[in-house]
C-alpha cells in the first residue's frame, strides 16, 4: 500500500480552493435570494445544492485528500454548504409564507355572499301532472301519441262527426287559422281539443289501438280565474273487439285510484258529443270529504263544493261514424274514448284558485309543487 502523498495540498485541487468554495457559495446564495417563487427555488437547489452541483462535487474531491488535508477542506466545505443550507430554508420559509398570504387572500370565500346565485329551475305542475297521467295508462299497455296542434279542420271537426253548422265551429270557440278555401278543402284550425289525436291514432294503426294523448289545445276565451285560451287535455283512445262502457268505467276508475286514492268510485251522466255514441260526463266521488260533506254544512268541502263529486271531463263509446272515417270496420271493433283538462284537474287536485297563476310562468307558483323528474 503507497503511502499517503504527504505533499498533496488540498488548496492546489480547483473544486476546493478556498476562493472557488467561495464563489460557488455565494453563487448559490445569490440564486435562492433571486428565487422568486417557490418553482424557481426548487431549480436553484437542484442547481446548487443537487447531487452534481460544484459543491457536491467539491464534497466528493474530500474523499480523495490525504487524512491531514481532509479536515481543513472538509470543514471549509462544510461550513459552506452549512450556509447555503441555511439559506434555502430561510428562502423556502419566506416563500411559502408568501404564497400562504396570497392563497388566503386570492381563493377568500366570502361566507356572507348569496349562496343561491343561479337558482335551480322548476318542472311546471301541468308537466308533471301530464307525465303522471301518461304513467298511469303506459303501465295498462297504452302507448303515448301526439298530434299538431295547428289541425286541419277535417281532423278537429268533420272526422269527429260534427255537423258543417256545429256551433262549437263558430268564431267565438274556434281560432281559424286558414278559412275553407273551396267547399271540399279543410281549413287550419288551432285544435279546440285532443280528440283529433283519435282519428291520426286509428289512422297511423292498425287495431287494436290504445292511446294516450296529451296536448295544447286552444279556445277564443278570455284569461280569467276559470278559463285560459291555451289548456291542455290527456285524451284516451281505447279500440278493440268487444269493449264496452264497462271497459271505459274501470279503465277511468283505475286513473283516479291511482292518481287521488284507493277505493274511489266514478259515476256517468248522459252528455251529447258528436264523436261518442252514447256519451257522458264522467264524475269522480271527492276524493277529500268522499261525500261526507253534502248536506253537511259543518263541514263543507270546499274541492267539491259540498257536492261530493267532481267532474273530470268527457267520454262515449266511439261513434261508428268516426270508425269508419278512420278506416275501422264498426262491425268488427268498438271503442270507447275519454277527454279531461289538466288545468282542471290540477285545480282541484292541488287547491289552485286562479288559473292565471298556471299561465303566467312564475317560479315562485311552480317551486312548492316540488321538482318531480
Ligand atoms: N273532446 C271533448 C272536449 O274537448 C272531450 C271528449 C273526449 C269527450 C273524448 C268524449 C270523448 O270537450
Amino acid at each position: 500500500m503507497s503511502a499517503p502523498n504527504k505533499s498533496y495540498d488540498p488548496v492546489e485541487v480547483e473544486a476546493l480552493k478556498p476562493e472557488e468554495i467561495e464563489r460557488r457559495r455565494d453563487e448559490a446564495l445569490a440564486a435562492f435570494a433571486a428565487a422568486a417563487d417557490l418553482d424557481a427555488l426548487r431549480e436553484a437547489k437542484a442547481a446548487h445544492m443537487g447531487d452534481r452541483s460544484p459543491l457536491a462535487l467539491a464534497n466528493r474531491e474530500i474523499g480523495a485528500l490525504p487524512p491531514q488535508a481532509k479536515a481543513e477542506a472538509g470543514k471549509r466545505v462544510g461550513m459552506a454548504r452549512g450556509a447555503v443550507n441555511k439559506a434555502l430554508a430561510a428562502r423556502q420559509a419566506e416563500l411559502e409564507a408568501e404564497r400562504d398570504a396570497r392563497v388566503l387572500v386570492e381563493e377568500a370565500v366570502d361566507v356572507t355572499l348569496p349562496h343561491d346565485r343561479i337558482p335551480a329551475g322548476a318542472r311546471h305542475p301541468l308537466t308533471t301532472l301530464c307525465e303522471r297521467i301518461e304513467d298511469v295508462f303506459v303501465a295498462m299497455g297504452y302507448e303515448v301519441a301526439e298530434g299538431p296542434e295547428v289541425e286541419a279542420e277535417w281532423f278537429n271537426f268533420d272526422a269527429l262527426n260534427f255537423e258543417p253548422d256545429h256551433p262549437a265551429r263558430a268564431m267565438q270557440d274556434t281560432f281559424f287559422v286558414e278559412g275553407r278555401q273551396g267547399k271540399d278543402e279543410s281549413g287550419i284550425v288551432l285544435r279546440t281539443h285532443t280528440s283529433p289525436v283519435q282519428v291520426r291514432s286509428m289512422l297511423d294503426r292498425e287495431p287494436p289501438v290504445y292511446v294516450v294523448c296529451p296536448g295544447r289545445v286552444y279556445r277564443t276565451d278570455e284569461l280569467d280565474a276559470t278559463h285560459t285560451p291555451v289548456f291542455h287535455q290527456v285524451e284516451l283512445l281505447a279500440i278493440d273487439e268487444g269493449l264496452t262502457m264497462a271497459d271505459l268505467k274501470g279503465t277511468i276508475e283505475h286513473m283516479v285510484r291511482s292518481l287521488f286514492g284507493e277505493g274511489l268510485t266514478t259515476r256517468l251522466r248522459p252528455n251529447y258529443f258528436p264523436f261518442t255514441e252514447p256519451s257522458a260526463e264522467l264524475d269522480m266521488e271527492c276524493y277529500v270529504c268522499r261525500g261526507e260533506s253534502v248536506g253537511n254544512p259543518e263541514r263543507p268541502c270546499r274541492t267539491c263544493s259540498s257536492e261530493g263529486w267532481i267532474e273530470l271531463g268527457g267520454c262515449g263509446m266511439v261513434n261508428p261514424r268516426v270508425l269508419i272515417a278512420a278506416g275501422i270496420d264498426p262491425e268488427k271493433y268498438s271503442g270507447f274514448a275519454f277527454g279531461f283538462g289538466i288545468e282542471r284537474m290540477l285545480m282541484f287536485r292541488h287547491n289552485v284558485e286562479d288559473m292565471r297563476d298556471m299561465v303566467e310562468g312564475d317560479v315562485r307558483f311552480t317551486r312548492p309543487f316540488g321538482m318531480e323528474i
